[in-house]
């Protein structure tokens, strides 16, 4: 368990799984998280998603639980582990509404970055975003990630098209912010 101010990061457990189906099937979520057509998430494939999670893989993923009463309100992954050139793409949801716009997503990046970077050893962490995802934006700039480059019109949603955002953060960079460079 990796623990923050407001937030652990914990296994995901199968209790979590139909929470977590709602989660991702609010369209609020999804738009945010697939550029694929928004078409619901089965059951079944959300249980053989869980039944995925393993610790021998290059994705390690994240339940994320709220200290102040343990309540499971999203989620965080990092995919795509390139091992030889140190860089890792991450990925995150706060899931539940009343949890976003409150700290909850910048205090998860926190810890997710430390574990990257102090556990794992990687030397660049890497995202990409939706022009249209202001929240998300803030909260990755405000952990320390840089827009590298803007992919024109890559995204439609919603009859418009719309920028995907590549960010990343270099670990120098990392350990600056926290005084430890
Ligand atoms: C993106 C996400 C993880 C951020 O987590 P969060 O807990 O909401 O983020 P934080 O509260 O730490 O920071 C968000 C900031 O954006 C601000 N914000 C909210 N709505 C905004 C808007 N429409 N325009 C600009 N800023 C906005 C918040 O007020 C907050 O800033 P503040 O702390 O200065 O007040 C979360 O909103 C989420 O899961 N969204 C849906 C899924 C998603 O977008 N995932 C990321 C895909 S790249």
């Amino acid at each position: 368990m990796y623990e923050g101010q407001k937030i652990r990061l914990r296994e995901y457990r199968v209790e979590d799984i139909p929470l977590r189906l709602t989660y991702i099937n609010d369209p609020e979520i999804a738009r945010n998280l697939t550029p694929e057509v928004p078409y619901p998430i089965t059951l079944h494939e959300e249980e053989k998603w869980f039944q995925s999670i393993t610790a021998i893989s290059d994705t390690y993923r994240f339940a994320i639980e709220t200290f102040e009463d343990n309540k499971f309100i999203g989620g965080c992954s990092i995919n795509d582990v390139d091992w030889k050139n140190g860089v890792a793409t991450i990925g995150i949801f706060i899931g539940s509404k009343d949890h976003r716009s409150k700290g909850y997503g910048t205090d998860t990046m926190k810890v997710l970055m430390n574990f990257i970077f102090m556990q794992m050893n990687i030397n660049k962490i890497r995202l990409s975003v939706y022009s249209y995802n202001e929240p998300a934006i803030k909260c990755y700039e405000r952990c320390g990630f840089k827009i590298e480059g803007v992919l024109r019109q890559e995204i439609y949603k919603d009859g418009k098209h719309y920028d995907k955002i590549a960010m990343g953060l270099l670990k120098e960079e990392y350990l600056h912010s926290q005084s430890l460079f």
